[in-house]
């Protein structure tokens, strides 16, 4: 169901030398979607995985698998995360000049197709998809690596993007520095997809770090 609140821990910090009992680690903590960053050391600083790892890592859960790609071109690789066994793809708008047909290539191949905006990004870049697309993905930090500090300017960016969503069946995912401590005043703001990697994964408690997580967002944290 569209909207609601989601959690989607983020692999790029778990232990990537246990990834399949890291991701049924997750899943039976209880969190909605498994989130892949993909990063190809040319569009973002840092090199991560392929879709191997998807392949790798699907028959550890049956949760909806959330992929990332922070590379460019990304259209080559798409068929091949569809493969794999990706339920969602979202490519960054910044990563080539056709992301429009991007987006219908995503759908034709039968996944959900998102677009993730990078911070400096204004959100008039979606302005034309908005009826094919099923996630828009703020980045909250600038993407390449994990543990960075959230960037409080996104807040009103995420604000001016749930405005121009408006009643279409679209998911406002953030992505970056998200941890209890925010998640309220980010869904205030109308987030309602969460990726988390380090306050989850580095929690030591993942079943807690989740529970806590979604209070927050719910605005009901302790
Ligand atoms: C950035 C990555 C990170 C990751 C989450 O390229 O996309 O945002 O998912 O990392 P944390 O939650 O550790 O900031
Ligand atoms: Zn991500």
């Amino acid at each position: 169901m569209v909207g609601g609140i989601k959690i989607a821990p983020s692999i790029l910090a778990a232990d990537f030398a246990r990834f399949g009992e890291e991701i049924r680690a997750i899943d039976e903590a209880g969190c909605d979607w498994i989130h892949v960053d993909v990063m190809d050391g040319h569009f973002v600083p840092n090199i991560t995985f392929g879709a191997h790892v998807v392949e790798a890592v699907r028959p550890w859960t049956k949760k909806p698998i959330d992929v990332h790609l922070m590379m460019a071109p990304a259209d080559p690789y798409l068929e091949s995360f569809a493969k794999a066994g990706a339920d969602r793809i979202t490519v960054h708008v910044e990563a080539g000049p056709h992301l429009d047909r991007s987006l219908h290539m995503i759908r034709t191949l039968g996944k959900r197709a998102g677009a993730a905006l990078n911070p400096a990004t204004p959100e008039s870049a979606i302005a034309y998809v908005l009826d094919h697309i099923d996630t828009i993905l703020v980045m909250t930090v600038n993407p390449g690596f994990g543990g960075q500090e959230f960037i409080p300017a996104m807040i009103e960016k995420i604000k001016r993007v749930r405005a121009m969503i408006g009643d279409r069946p679209i998911e406002l995912e953030v992505d970056g520095g998200i941890a209890a401590s925010n998640a309220g005043g980010v869904a205030n703001a109308g987030a309602n997809v969460f990726v988390a990697g380090s306050s989850i994964f580095g929690s030591g408690a993942y079943a807690q770090a989740i529970d806590a997580l979604r209070a927050a967002a719910a605005g009901l944290e302790k």
